[in-house]
């Protein structure tokens, strides 16, 4: 069944060029796949524009609860629920597994080592993140290339090795300016934290603003390399 979804992925890629797909994709990929494509969201400026996008699709909408995220990102959880009125599921680690971990590392763990780090975030995204895109053949998602360099070069229609799950990113190529504006414009409910100079919004313990001229992704997990910086959600080898 994996291999044969390999194999739509490839004829999808066949079908659509990487300068045709765009956001009318979503169309296409939600009666291809019924109740087969689900988007993760971190209630962040791309994902609350995706959201808006796909509101009248057959296209379900999940979010990780890593349990450290900041209260305005609840907020604007809250504020999503009653406006765009689709369900959104949510995913919790594992509590055997996080009780296990924090025992034994203490609650900030993650500042000690990039392998703490690492081991944080694959307890409470990557294993959640698996339980959610069970039984789903496409996985959309808001990344943005003008987030990391990481993000530079990725096809907007991927297939996804690690999961084996087709991957699409509708808003990969949309500037800042142009995501603003249409938050703007739909009077979308946004992270307040993007008006205080957060950009990439994560776990609280791990995000903080970043100052005129730094790279968009300087706010998150700081302290380490520039290069270390993927929590596992995304993996690009
Ligand atoms: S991360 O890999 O560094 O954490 P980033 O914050 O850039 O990811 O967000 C990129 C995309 O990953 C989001 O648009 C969303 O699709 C997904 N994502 C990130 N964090 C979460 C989360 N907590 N819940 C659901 N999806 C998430
Ligand atoms: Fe843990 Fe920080 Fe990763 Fe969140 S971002 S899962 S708190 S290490």
């Amino acid at each position: 069944m994996e291999n044969n979804l390999k194999k739509e992925f490839e004829k999808l890629l066949e079908e659509v060029s990487d300068h045709a797909v765009n956001t009318e994709f979503l169309q296409l990929l939600a009666e291809r796949f019924p109740g087969e494509v689900i988007f993760s969201t971190s209630f962040s400026y791309e994902d609350q524009i995706i959201t808006h996008l796909i509101k009248n699709l057959d296209i379900d909408i999940f979010t990780l609860d890593t349990g450290r995220l900041f209260e305005q990102t609840y907020e604007t959880w809250t504020a999503s629920r009653a406006f765009f009125k689709k369900n959104i599921k949510a995913y919790y680690p594992d509590t055997e597994e996080i009780r296990e971990f924090v025992s034994q590392n203490g609650p900030d763990s993650f500042y000690q080592s990039v392998e703490q780090r690492k081991a944080c975030c694959t307890i409470r995204k990557v294993h959640p993140l698996k339980k959610a895109l069970q039984g789903y053949k496409v996985w959309i998602t808001g990344l943005r290339s003008e987030h990391s360099v990481n993000r530079q070069n990725m096809p907007q229609l991927e297939w996804d090795e690690d999961n084996r799950i087709i991957k699409f990113h509708p808003l990969l190529h949309w500037t800042s300016d142009q995501v603003l504006e249409y938050v703007q414009t739909n009077h979308l409910p946004y992270n307040h934290l993007h008006k205080k100079g957060f950009v990439s919004i994560g776990c609280e313990p791990c995000t903080r603003a970043v100052k005129e001229g730094e790279d968009f992704r300087a706010g998150r997990w700081w302290w380490e390399d520039a290069s270390k910086k993927e929590c596992g959600l995304h993996i690009h080898k």
